[in-house]
């Protein structure tokens, strides 16, 4: 059994501590943050033990630090960990910038440690399903196909938005790592990328929380389209916005030469999987409710537009499938050269924006291995299916 020190008891803490009842590898011993009142409340809550950042770097009975600190702290404290010889799980981005990221990747090498990062939902029943009938060729080549996320942004129910429209934020560092990880997880790594960017307005309203009325600065672009090459030749159109109110597209559509598919939301677990035939034929629906990961767990969720209120989420399955790749010596799923490629991606969709070109991908990476119904229960404590 590996021990987990969690540093950042924020808002997504208290998901991960759900995952320690569905898995039955996960051990929290310890949290720390910056604000030492947050390490406090997160460790009563959970009857673990609060530490300062330090502490918890220095503590040995602390094998993996499970990183949930902002985007932009992923670096400084995922490289302070691997310094201090733990393994590191990373929730998304790896770090804001690409050549940070590939720093952690050679020192985790160097130091024969394991680095994962979020995230782990194309390991859920509806990803899983979607690469199965791939792999299957049940529609053929993929050769193009398309995605979106677009949604008002967070300022209609976050108190404190600012950081989203802030450089290292953003709709494509924000919700890209969900599309871009399912996208290589089904095609593969990425060539190159084409990309345009837009900031429609300098200001926005605060729509919550005590500054509701006033408003603050927009920095960065808010809206992206792309067009993105594949190293297996598909090209796949994305688009990726905080300035669209409603829109009824679907998550993600891949055409093939047999068929096409639709992919569920790659932000979430479950399904349905929609498929298709020749020209003109019904389109089935295989439902996931069956699958240890796929069934729904969540239901009246009060979240964003394009999320449904009932859904599956069984976030956490990355650091369980990384614990267990420790302690069998294998290749882990969300690992750390995925997690690089998916943040290139990323960044070459801004610098591609930004300067009108064409860019190619400075990384490339492997599929990560398909993940059975049986290794999934294996980990569980409890078959969910
Ligand atoms: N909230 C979500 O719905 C959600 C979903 C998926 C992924 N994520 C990702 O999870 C991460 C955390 O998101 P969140 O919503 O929990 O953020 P949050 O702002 O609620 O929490 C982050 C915590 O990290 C602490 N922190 C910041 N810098 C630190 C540092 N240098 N050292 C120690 N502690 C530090 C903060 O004090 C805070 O308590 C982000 O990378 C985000 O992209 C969030």
């Amino acid at each position: 059994m590996k021990n987990i020190g969690l540093i950042g008891c924020g808002n997504i803490a208290e998901t991960y501590f759900r995952a320690q009842e569905y898995f039955n590898n996960i051990n929290f011993v310890a949290c720390a943050d910056i604000n030492l009142d947050a390490a406090k409340k997160t460790a009563d809550q959970y009857n673990i033990t609060a530490l300062s950042v330090d502490e918890i770097l220095n503590d040995k009975n602390v094998d993996i630090i499970l990183n949930l600190t902002i985007p932009q702290a992923h670096y400084e404290i995922s490289k302070r960990a691997l310094e201090a010889n733990k393994h590191v799980y990373c929730e998304k981005p790896m770090s804001v910038k690409f050549d940070d990221a590939k720093e952690l990747l050679n020192l985790a090498k160097k130091n024969s440690l394991y680095i994962g990062n979020a995230p782990d939902t194309f390991l859920g029943g509806g990803g899983q399903l979607t690469r199965n009938l791939i792999d299957n060729n049940d529609i053929g080549q993929v050769l193009t196909g398309n995605f979106i996320f677009a949604f008002p942004g967070v300022q209609d129910f976050h108190p404190s938005p600012e950081s989203w429209f802030q450089e290292g934020g953003g709709p494509v560092i924000d919700m890209g790592p969900y599309f871009f990880t399912t996208l290589v997880n089904l095609l593969g790594p990425v060539k190159n990328i084409r990309g345009r960017g837009a900031k429609f307005f300098d200001k926005r309203e605060y729509k919550a929380g005590p500054k509701k009325g006033e408003t603050f600065n927009v920095e960065i672009p808010t809206s992206y389209m792309f067009n993105i090459e594949f190293q297996s030749k598909a090209i796949v159109q994305g688009f990726i916005s905080f300035d669209v109110l409603n829109h009824k597209r679907n998550h993600m559509e891949l055409y093939g030469t047999k068929g096409s598919i639709v992919v569920p939301d790659p932000n979430m677990f479950g399904g349905p999987v929609s498929i298709s035939g020749e020209f003109g034929s019904e389109w089935k629906d295989i439902s996931v409710e069956d699958k240890p990961l796929g069934k729904t767990n969540i239901v009246n969720h009060s979240g964003r537009s394009n999320e449904a209120p009932e859904q599956a989420n069984y976030r956490g399955i990355g650091l369980a499938e990384m614990i267990d790749a420790i302690e069998n010596n294998r290749i882990h799923r969300c690992n750390g050269e995925l997690a690089l490629h998916v943040l290139d991606v990323i960044e070459c969709a801004m610098i591609s924006s930004i300067y009108k070109v064409e860019v190619e991908l400075r990384s490339s990476c492997v599929k990560p291995e398909p993940m059975h119904d049986d290794f999934v229960r294996y980990i569980l404590k409890k078959d969910t299916s």
